[in-house]
């Protein structure tokens, strides 16, 4: 393909201005406490999983050693992070932001497993689609340590629970919008002296159903009530590094829509709903992103391979989803890198609704925590 001149000029002037756009509202220390906020998420996330699970509760659940002694390190990864972006922020003059109330929707070993997996994923992209705007190279290259750090977390935490450590050869950006959206459906309060970043939630977009997500397999996709159902012109958009991928998408009412996973996306995937076709940012969002685990069909960690320990057959009833239990066989968690990933298609539960009440729980977005996790579930699956 060939690109005149003019046009990359043209290009190159929309990459800048794009960049000074983004810089008017979000300074280094935004970006810092933002980085900061998703590491005390992680961190407590993980002190809360050491003080929930024993040793033995992982190794029962199939995790055998090193794993437990490995979990231990990436915790203490995260509480460095912590300590580390607390101290960078108070060494620029900046008020470090404090550690929040979580409200983790984890009650055994397998869910704490399947959230901080997708949490890492999250982690990945978070600083990835920071980058761009961080100013400062000393900040650039702290925050890319960490990135590659957290990458590691994800990638071994995918292995053990049988996924592809790198299912695609690029991760995808998140941007800070996109991030909070996903963070703050586990974040119950946060200290008033906090203060506010500039960021904001979009209405969240959650897997109602368990389907697993393969190319060009159907996933049912229900928007939070903040997105206006009557919208029109509405889009569906994998986000990945080269930009939008377009998926089809139908809407079958109430705010539920019908997405075909597009070719192009792999591994830990988000999609986003917008307004028109033409772009996917912070300006024409309408709802997301959601998270979908997209699995190659008969590759060998795909969701389609039959192997044993993870048939069908083990599996438990869907229904234990709406009791918040998840459905993995704890044959499937002893996967060691090297031997043979088995993650079962078969399972058909896809109509068993996920959410099916929390009341009493006054928690934003509750329902939009189990749809988070069914996304990995499904994979899971
Ligand atoms: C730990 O246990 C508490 C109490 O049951 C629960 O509220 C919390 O969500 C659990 N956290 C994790 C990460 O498992």
């Amino acid at each position: 393909m060939k690109f005149s001149s003019v046009a990359l000029a043209g290009a190159a002037m929309g990459l800048a201005h794009a960049t000074l756009t983004e810089r008017a509202d979000i300074t280094d220390a935004d970006i810092l406490n933002y980085a900061l906020t998703l590491e005390h998420l992680e961190a407590a996330f993980y002190q809360e999983g050491l003080k929930n699970y024993t040793h033995a509760d992982f190794q029962k659940a199939g995790m055998q050693d090193p794993f437990y002694a490995n979990l231990k390190e990436t915790a203490s990864d995260e509480q460095q992070h912590v300590q580390f972006l607390t101290k960078a922020l108070k060494a620029a003059g900046a008020k470090p932001v404090e550690a929040c109330t979580y409200a983790f929707p984890a009650t055994d070993v397998n869910t704490f497993l399947a959230l901080g997996n997708i949490l890492e994923g999250v982690g990945v992209s978070a600083y990835l689609g920071a980058a761009a705007s961080i100013m400062d190279k000393t900040y650039l290259t702290a925050a890319g340590s960490i990135l590659t750090t957290e990458a590691r977390h994800s990638a071994y935490l995918r292995a053990s629970l049988g996924e592809a450590p790198a299912a695609q050869a690029f991760d995808n950006p998140l941007d800070f919008n996109e991030v909070y959206t996903l963070a703050s459906m586990f974040i119950a309060s946060c200290p008033d002296s906090n203060g506010k970043l500039p960021v904001k939630a979009f209405p969240a977009l959650t897997m109602p159903s368990m389907a697993p997500a393969t190319t060009g397999s159907k996933v049912e996709l229900m928007a939070a009530s903040g997105m206006s159902t009557n919208a029109k012109d509405v889009y569906a958009a994998f986000i990945t590094v080269t930009g939008p991928v377009w998926a089809s998408l139908e809407s079958t009412g109430d705010g539920k829509f019908e997405v075909t996973i597009p070719e192009g996306v792999a591994g830990q995937s988000y999609v986003v709903l917008t307004k028109g076709n033409k772009q996917a940012s912070d300006d024409n969002i309408l709802a997301g992103p959601a998270i979908i685990e997209v699995g190659e069909p008969n590759g060998p960690m795909g969701v389609g391979s039959q192997c044993s320990g993870r048939g069908s057959s083990s599996m438990p009833s869907m229904s234990a989803w709406s009791s918040m239990a998840m459905p993995m066989p704890t044959a499937s968690m002893s996967m060691a890198l090297g031997s043979m990933p088995s993650i079962s298609a078969s399972a058909s539960a896809s109509s068993t609704p996920v959410f099916n009440g929390a009341s009493g729980k006054n928690i934003s977005g509750f329902g939009a925590i189990f749809g988070f996790l069914a996304a990995v579930a499904a994979f899971l699956q």
